[in-house]
């Protein structure tokens, strides 16, 4: 059988554990990143090329022979990527893993896709969207509703176009800010204000070939820079998976309340969608509701999701582009993952960068996924917000944490900072 060339897009944690697993893959012949970082090219060959440059990705993936490209990040998905594929004479037939610009609008807007969840009758909050031209009409909503606001940005915002306000005064403000003050650019030219869902937050996986899904690991992302869940959201600062809370029962409701629909809502809308389903979920006493849909894998969470599949990834994947994932039978490691995730100092603000890390010979019990680091100079120096994830598996959440933190702890560069307290709330 010929083995297949892959391209990876994307430069993260996510892309490096992606990369990984294909790494181990006996279907695989050559692994190419694009960008990548320091973590990948252990496992491939870096290329220098922003997957946003379609032009550049087809001259690779012709000169390269792929047979088959993953998008990580979102942004080249709702920029049309697997379009720009579709619409190629010589592309068209290469398989690429993520969804066209339809699809991807799931996550590319919040209000295409509360309209999808009503019309498919999937769990979600009540909402309302507002434009510039009718901010009069959304305040008026705010006063109907009462404390705290969810305001989102329609658009991609890098994950800050969610605001929760405890005062109306903050949320007629924040509101006016987004809509007239154009606060997050395009993005913010529609809001969806929203029912606030209170609960306790999981992500839930599928990959989907459109008809047919499999279900991954679902996992917790913890999002605040601070201890306790305190401060500014970040991108996520660790994970876990299995998440206790999400039993058995709870995850067959989430499969025929919210995944089963929102796959089958997909083809009766005529949306083709190859790729990752990400469900943001709330668990409201026992109950699934969605928050957000992504297209992609979560980050820090693919950290700990791919560690527990015992599969080869790329059979998966290419069962995905043959529309056989019928033939696929999922095998979980039942075993705890839990992913920390150090930072640059000042993240997520100013954060500085080009700092030199150490350490990475002095871990053997735990896996290291750089998420924004590369090679400078024979050194690898952090390049990003979140440098490296360190994932360990064990039987028990408290023992998996207790080793990702010893390990974290041997990772040194000047100004970095972990989490301790990730997972706790789960003990
Ligand atoms: P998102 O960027 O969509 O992940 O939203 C950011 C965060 O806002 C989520 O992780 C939730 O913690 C919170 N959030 C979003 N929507 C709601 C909602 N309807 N009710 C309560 N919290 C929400
Ligand atoms: N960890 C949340 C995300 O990837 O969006």
């Amino acid at each position: 059988m010929n083995k297949t060339n892959v391209l990876l897009i994307g430069s993260g944690g996510r892309e490096h554990a992606i990369a990984w697993k294909l790494a181990q893959s006996t279907l695989l012949n050559r692994l190419y990143i694009a960008p990548g970082n320091a973590g990948t090219s252990g496992v491939g060959i870096n290329v220098a090329i922003n997957g946003n440059d379609f032009e550049s990705v087809k001259s690779f993936v012709l000169q390269n022979q792929i047979n088959l490209v993953i998008v990580g990040p979102e942004e080249p998905l709702v920029n049309g990527f697997h379009d720009f594929f579709l619409s190629d004479e010589l592309l068209k037939d290469i398989p690429v893993i993520g969804p066209q610009k339809a699809g991807a609008a799931l996550e590319g807007s919040k209000d295409f896709a509360k309209q999808f969840m009503i019309r498919h009758n999937i769990p979600t909050g009540a909402y309302q969207t507002f434009t510039t031209d009718t901010l009069a009409e959304g305040i008026e909503f705010l006063h109907t509703l009462s404390s705290p606001y969810v305001l989102k940005a329609d658009g991609l915002a890098a994950g800050k176009g969610v605001v929760i306000c405890k005062t109306f005064g903050e949320a007629e403000t924040e509101l006016t800010d987004m809509l007239a003050g154009q606060k997050f650019g395009k993005a913010s030219a529609m809001v969806v204000i929203e029912e606030f869902l209170d609960g306790i937050e999981l992500s839930a996986f599928a990959l989907t070939d459109g008809n047919e899904y499999v279900m991954l690991p679902e996992a917790k992302d913890y999002k605040r820079i601070g201890e306790g869940d305190t401060g500014p959201n970040t991108g996520g600062m660790g994970s876990i998976s299995p998440v206790p809370f999400a039993g058995k029962e709870f995850l067959q409701k989430v499969e025929d309340r919210i995944v089963k629909p929102t796959v089958e809502g997909l083809r009766k809308d005529g949306i083709p969608f190859i790729g990752f389903l990400f469900f943001g979920l709330m668990n409201v006493k026992g109950d699934p509701y969605v928050i957000e849909y992504n297209v992609r894998l979560g980050d820090p969470e693919t950290e700990s999701v791919l560690p527990r599949i015992k599969n080869d990834l790329l059979e998966i994947f290419l069962a995905t582009a043959n529309g056989r994932l019928n033939d696929i039978q999922m095998e979980i490691d039942e075993r705890t993952a839990a992913c920390v995730m150090i930072v640059s100092g000042g993240y997520p603000g100013n954060y500085e960068k080009d700092k030199v890390i150490s350490g990475f010979a002095d871990i053997n019990k735990s896996l290291v996924f750089h998420a924004g680091t590369s090679d400078k100079e024979g050194s690898v120096v952090s390049s990003g917000g979140r440098v490296i994830a360190v994932t360990s598996l064990d039987h028990t959440i408290c023992d998996a944490v207790v080793q990702s933190l010893e390990s974290a702890s041997r990772i040194k560069f000047e100004n970095s900072y972990y989490r301790n307290d990730i997972g706790k709330d789960l003990m």
